[in-house]
């Protein structure tokens, strides 16, 4: 089929690259002339697992082709795919500015029978609204709208858009959604047809239900702290029940990203604007802002109280692992918080880049973990980065003023790290 993407975001690019892999010719636009001209050479500009593969064969292939400004990418399309940011919005609600205007531009230019679907995670009714965006701004009668949103990991997220759990569409016509299963006719998955209101419920529960694991196993932590149990082994003894699992029951510094804290702000709006007090989910969000506090508690606390002028080294700045990505850093919100306090942080992270430094006013970047260490009177490990497991901790140990460690992702041995003379405070550990 001939798609058009609009937005080369991370679900945008993602979802241009997979869909040119599966064999349909992909246009993909964007309003940045440096992103297009970046792509149309084949270079990725984030750090994404397998992504570069994919775009480099699309083009090669000539089926993923990158073209600046919305309205030359979507003639003759038979499905136009909406992937452009939602902010959040002052009073938390999604902002669907960039929608709208995406909407204005493409309406007159579809080709009639064309179909619009919006993956961007966006407000019950937006779909609704698209469709009357689209009449109002001129488009053919004929075109539809349908929501299918994305379940993408960033870091996994060629993978999950290969291998889906679930595929939704929602949509009022049961024509139109076989149109756009169609698309993905070799992926080997459940589709759920359903309405669109329900479907774009689903990627707000989803992701607010993921939350709440992680503020439950938070939670669960910090009274494993109070009554000396592990909290890694009552995850493992709840996990053992199907009924819960084992996933996103790892406990941290809170959740953060480009969605959760985003998409949990969104359904909160719309609960208050709805009339329903989701006193859950307030529960849920309040425990992760006080997440971050409890990591800059234990910090405090290794240091015997007081901030002022110590020596923080910082291990991770990305708001998880294998992704380049900061945005709603719980890293970046811990870094700022003690440099607020008067401390020194000096911070790796193997893929954040220089970008880090100008997000936080005073940070200083290290070259590599055993610098962020050198000197330091506490390591606060941010980011569970794989090779931070496999330091030379005799070396680390060396270089630090005071041999101690804060461990916000419960990523390293304890006993191992006590036996070479470190402090450790992990979360939620005896
Ligand atoms: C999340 C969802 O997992 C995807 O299904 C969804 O498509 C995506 O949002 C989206 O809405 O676009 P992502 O934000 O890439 O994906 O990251 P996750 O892997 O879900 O992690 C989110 C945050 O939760 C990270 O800060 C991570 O460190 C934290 N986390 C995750 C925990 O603290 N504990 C866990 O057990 C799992």
């Amino acid at each position: 089929m001939r798609v058009a993407v609009v937005g080369v975001g991370y679900v945008g690019l993602t979802t241009a690259a997979c869909l040119a892999h599966l064999g349909h010719d992909v246009t993909a636009a964007d309003l940045d002339p440096q992103r297009i001209a970046t792509l149309s050479k084949g270079e990725i500009p984030i750090l994404e697992d397998g992504l570069p593969q994919l775009v480099h064969d699309g083009l090669a292939a000539r089926r993923l082709q990158f073209v600046l400004g919305a309205q030359h990418a979507v003639p003759g399309a038979d499905v136009v795919f909406l992937c452009v940011q939602t902010p959040q919005g002052d009073d938390g609600a999604a902002d669907l500015t960039y929608v709208e205007s995406v909407v204005r531009e493409i309406a007159p230019v579809l080709t009639p029978a064309t179909i619009v679907v919006n993956k961007s995670t966006v407000p019950v009714g937006t779909t609704r609204r698209v469709q009357q965006w689209l009449s109002e701004y001129g488009a053919s009668t004929d075109v539809r709208v349908a929501s299918n949103p994305e379940f993408l990991r960033e870091g996994q997220a060629v993978r999950d858009f290969l291998n889906p759990d679930r595929i939704v569409i929602g949509c009022e016509d049961p024509a139109t959604a076989v149109r756009v299963s169609e698309l993905y006719r070799d992926l080997r998955s459940p589709v759920l047809v359903t309405d669109a209101a329900s479907a774009e419920m689903i990627k707000y529960a989803s992701n607010a239900f993921l939350a709440t694991k992680i503020s439950f196993i938070n939670a669960i932590a910090n009274l494993c702290e109070a009554v000396d149990a592990d909290v890694r082994e009552v995850a493992l003894g709840m996990g053992y029940d199907p009924r819960i699992g084992f996933e996103f029951l790892h406990p941290g510094p809170g959740y953060g990203g480009s969605c959760f804290p985003k998409d949990t702000a969104a359904l909160l709006h719309t609960a208050r604007q709805s009339g329903y007090d989701f006193g859950l989910l307030d529960g849920v969000v309040a425990v992760n802002r006080q997440q971050h506090d409890r990591i800059v508690d234990k910090v405090r606390d290794a240091l015997g109280g007081t901030l002022t002028d110590r020596p923080i080294g910082m291990w991770g700045l990305t708001f998880k692992a294998d992704t380049d990505d900061l945005r709603d850093s719980p890293a970046i919100a811990v870094a700022r918080r003690l440099l607020d306090e008067g401390a020194r942080v000096c911070a790796f992270d193997p893929a954040a880049g220089e970008q880090a430094a100008t997000r936080v006013d005073g940070l200083a970047l290290a070259l590599d973990p055993y610098d962020a260490a050198t000197d330091a009177d506490v390591v606060v490990l941010m980011t569970e980065w794989d090779e931070f497991r496999w330091l030379d901790f005799g070396r680390v140990h060396d270089a630090m003023r005071v041999p101690a460690i804060v461990d916000a992702r419960n990523l390293l041995d304890p006993a191992a790290l006590r036996r070479r003379g470190f402090a450790y405070l992990g979360v939620g550990r005896r």
